[in-house]
């Protein structure tokens, strides 16, 4: 990963795609060196996937096969191969709601990260947000963290705080995590894109001193 040659993503999602979005935002301002190489969603229907399309990028629908929350193995090949076809060099989660395994791990071996609306290791799963107003914390934020073999528990880039407060439910609370993932998520790109990050332990290192942070969050 460095910014000599055209950096590509490949962008995997399931939901409305807030997170695409902010990703091609961000290319189109020039405040991320890289290509969207190619968009899969498991979900038919995504909005990532007509968000994608809209600005005239490739986008899939792959079916995931028989199982609710991994791919099956005949659809994790096809997302492989399809990843492989496109040429990227980085695999970026960006709201999927499966768990990534085996074949498509070792194909993409320290090249899969992943966006997730909590401080990690607390709240991971599914609904974070929701776990966080259920636990009654404070504080609650976003992180983006590379993909290992368990859940959200992979090496953490960087993260963001947002405050929770008394009258928040869960769609003001994720709303806000929003803002800060959509702050968030990009800067880590483009520091991957510039080869800035390096891995020792389970320990992310940024070659710069400034780590990203988003200060527009605690303000939304
Ligand atoms: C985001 O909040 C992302 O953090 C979350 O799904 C949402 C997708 O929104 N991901 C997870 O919960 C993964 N465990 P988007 O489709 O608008 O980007």
């Amino acid at each position: 990963m460095n910014g000599a040659k055209e950096f590509r993503l490949g962008i995997l999602g399931s939901g409305k795609g807030s997170n695409f979005v902010a990703i091609a935002d961000a290319i189109g301002a020039g405040r991320l060196p890289a290509r969207v190489a190619l968009v899969l969603s498991d979900v038919e229907d995504a909005g990532i996937l007509r968000e994608a399309r809209a600005r005239g990028l490739p986008a899939r629908f792959i079916p995931p096969g028989r199982f609710r929350t991994k791919l099956d193995e005949e659809a994790e090949r096809a997302y492989v191969a399809a990843l492989q076809e496109a040429g990227v060099d980085c695999v970026a989660l960006a709201g999927f709601m499966r768990i990534l395994k085996g074949e498509f791990l070792r194909a993409f071996e320290g090249r899969i990260v992943n966006i997730h609306p909590s401080l990690l290791p607390a709240f991971p799963g599914l609904e974070a947000w929701r776990q966080a107003l259920e636990h009654g914390v404070k504080i609650t934020g976003c992180t983006v963290h590379f993909v290992d073999a368990g859940v959200d528990s992979g090496p953490i880039i960087a993260q963001c705080a947002v405050p929770v407060y008394d009258d928040d439910t869960p769609e003001t609370l994720h709303a806000r995590i929003q803002v800060a993932e959509h702050e968030l998520y990009p800067q880590c790109l483009a520091a991957l894109a510039r080869g800035e990050i390096s891995l020792r332990g389970r320990t992310v290192l940024w070659r710069r001193t400034a780590t990203a942070c988003c200060a527009n969050a605690a303000r939304s």
